[in-house]
């Protein structure tokens, strides 16, 4: 897909297809209280192209709402669409992302090339930000998981412009914009990485992969295997590794910006199941097919880092993705087996499916003998996180306060959904083993705490946040604006919270405020992120 922006009277644009974004003004509530849809364009011609279909009550705005007119009078497009963003007061930067990616997909199955898009013209909605947001939702909403499929055609949208109006500002819109495009490629390099399946996908391949990507970017990196497990004592990996034919993979990206020799390295660590059985404690059929999504945190780790090759933040940053198949074999470990992690913790195995905590224990450790002084871990952890959490948000932990705030405030600009869960001293109880240090699983309750709390064994005092993202990695419905599939969650926040190190002092927030902010319940936890995003 290309992309550009430009600055123009949307009217004038000769494209396929002009996409206008529209909100509803009501503010009353109520049976009565009809839907006021309203346009937000400024531009008479376009104004005047929708206001019989506004008048006529049909549309009404609703979030992802769309509306078709073809042949639009006055205008230069061959069609308009009317694309919803739901109530005036709760419309953000995060809604116009999903509205932009509402568009291509209307677009694509009807095989229109080109779409254009024109940014929200509106006091409460910063311009720059729309900007990055629209490219963005366009590329999560052009991403299909058909790759493999013969009937699959190339309906691709071949061209999104972003129309800014004629006044506004290129010098500020154009960084925004170009950002939404690294971006945005680099979440879908993550979900074409989850899409494949893991015959195609071993950790071998995800390694290549991985090494493509960073020697196209200007990374540096190592793809390391068995031996250099062995030369690391890295007994937890290697324990996950040992049951299967295809050897682990351990995945080293290396950002080093120019003159950068102090200050904070940040270390991203990621678990790449490129397939999850369970191991001997094999996993029930229904469903399994899914277990090939179990490396979406070591993907959504080597996107982040693609964005941060190209965008360039002043801080050093590793990312280690621990690829390996959970398989079950002769060779494979067992229940009650004793692994010793490269920190020299002695792990009791309880359940061979508590297998991504274990490649992680040893991935933690690594990354700060390589010198991490913050760390970062994604993981489709458990499955506890989903019954916790559903599919809506993903949990986040974390054992310091200023990483985690910082984490937090990245959500604001990524839009993505995590909530807080707890790790403690009180969870540690849960998992002491009597047999070793440490045991892989906690019992019945709290499984998504007590994994967390195996990691912050392992990330010992280093600041350390975790994100489980085991219950949004897979969409498992599609929305309008993304297609039922890998997610690429986790690339955006990780993103954003890598350049909250960056040395220059923040930007100011760019999200203002909506107009009527509800009154938060006071049953919400104080670290209540509400976003009103999405994926
Ligand atoms: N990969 C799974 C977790 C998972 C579950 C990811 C559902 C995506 C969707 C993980 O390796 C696992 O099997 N966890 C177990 C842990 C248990 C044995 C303590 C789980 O959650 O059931
Ligand atoms: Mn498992
Ligand atoms: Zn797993």
């Amino acid at each position: 897909m290309q992309t550009k922006l430009v600055l123009a009277n949307p009217a004038e644009i000769e494209t396929g297809l002009l996409a206008v974004l529209a909100v509803d003004a009501q503010t009353a509530k109520g049976p009565d209280a009809k839907p006021d849809p309203r346009l937000l364009s400024a531009d008479e011609a376009i104004q005047a192209a929708a206001a019989s279909v506004l008048a006529s009550g049909e549309f009404k705005a609703g979030a992802n709402e769309t509306l078709l007119l073809h042949a639009p009078a006055g205008l230069a497009a061959k069609r308009l669409l009317l694309v919803g963003l739901g109530k005036q007061a709760k419309a953000t930067v995060h809604s116009v992302r999903n509205a932009a990616g509402t568009a291509v997909r209307f677009t694509k199955p009807r095989a229109i090339r080109e779409l254009a898009f024109a940014l929200p013209e509106s006091n409460s909605l910063p311009l720059a930000a729309c900007a990055r947001a629209a490219v963005e939702g366009a590329f999560v909403g052009d991403f299909d998981p058909d790759t493999y499929r013969s009937d699959r055609k190339d309906v691709s949208v071949q061209s999104f412009t972003v129309v800014a109006p004629a006044t506004a500002d290129q010098e500020s819109l154009q960084p925004a914009f170009d950002e939404g495009v690294v971006v945005g490629e680099s979440q879908n390099l993550t979900r074409s990485l989850v899409n494949e399946p893991g015959n195609k996908l071993t950790p071998t391949v995800l390694g290549q992969r991985a090494a493509q990507m960073a020697q196209q970017v200007g990374l540096k990196w190592s793809i390391y295997s068995t031996d250099k497990l062995h030369e690391l004592k890295m007994g937890a990996f290697w324990s996950v590794s040992q049951g299967s034919a295809e050897p682990p993979a351990l995945i080293v990206l290396r950002y080093e910006p120019e003159g950068v020799t102090e200050g904070p390295v940040l270390g991203l660590v990621g678990k790449g199941i490129t397939f999850d059985t369970g191991g001997i404690s094999i996993k029930p059929s229904d469903n399994m097919e899914k277990m090939k999504y179990d490396m979406a945190g070591g993907a959504a780790m080597i996107g982040a880092m693609r964005a941060i090759a190209l965008l360039k933040p002043k801080v050093r940053v590793i990312a280690i993705v621990c690829a390996a198949e959970n398989m079950p074999d002769g060779k494979a470990q067992k229940p009650g087996d004793v692994q010793t992690a490269m920190s020299g913790k002695t792990i009791e195995i309880i359940n061979t499916d508590a297998e991504g905590r274990l490649v992680l224990a040893d991935g933690l450790s690594y990354a700060r003998q390589l010198g991490a002084t913050h760390l970062i871990d994604a993981a489709t952890l458990t499955g506890a996180c989903v019954v916790a959490l559903g599919m809506i948000n993903a949990g986040v932990f974390a054992n310091d306060e200023d990483a985690y705030g910082r984490f937090n405030a990245a959500l604001a600009t990524s839009g993505e959904k995590f909530w807080r869960l707890p790790v403690g001293d009180e969870y540690a109880e849960m998992i002491k083993s009597e047999i070793g240090d440490i045991k892989n699983t906690g019992g019945r309750w709290g499984g998504a705490s007590t994994a967390a709390e195996f990691l912050r064994v392992f990330a010992e005092d280093t600041p350390w946040v975790h994100l489980d993202i085991a219950g949004v990695a897979w969409v498992e419905d599609a929305r309008p604006y993304i297609a039922k599939g890998p997610s690429g969650i986790a690339v955006r926040s990780v993103l954003e919270w890598v350049r909250s190190y960056h040395p220059e002092p923040p930007k100011p927030a760019e999200e203002p405020a909506p107009a009527e902010p509800p009154a938060p319940p006071s049953y919400r936890a104080s670290n209540f992120a509400d976003t009103g995003g999405g994926i």
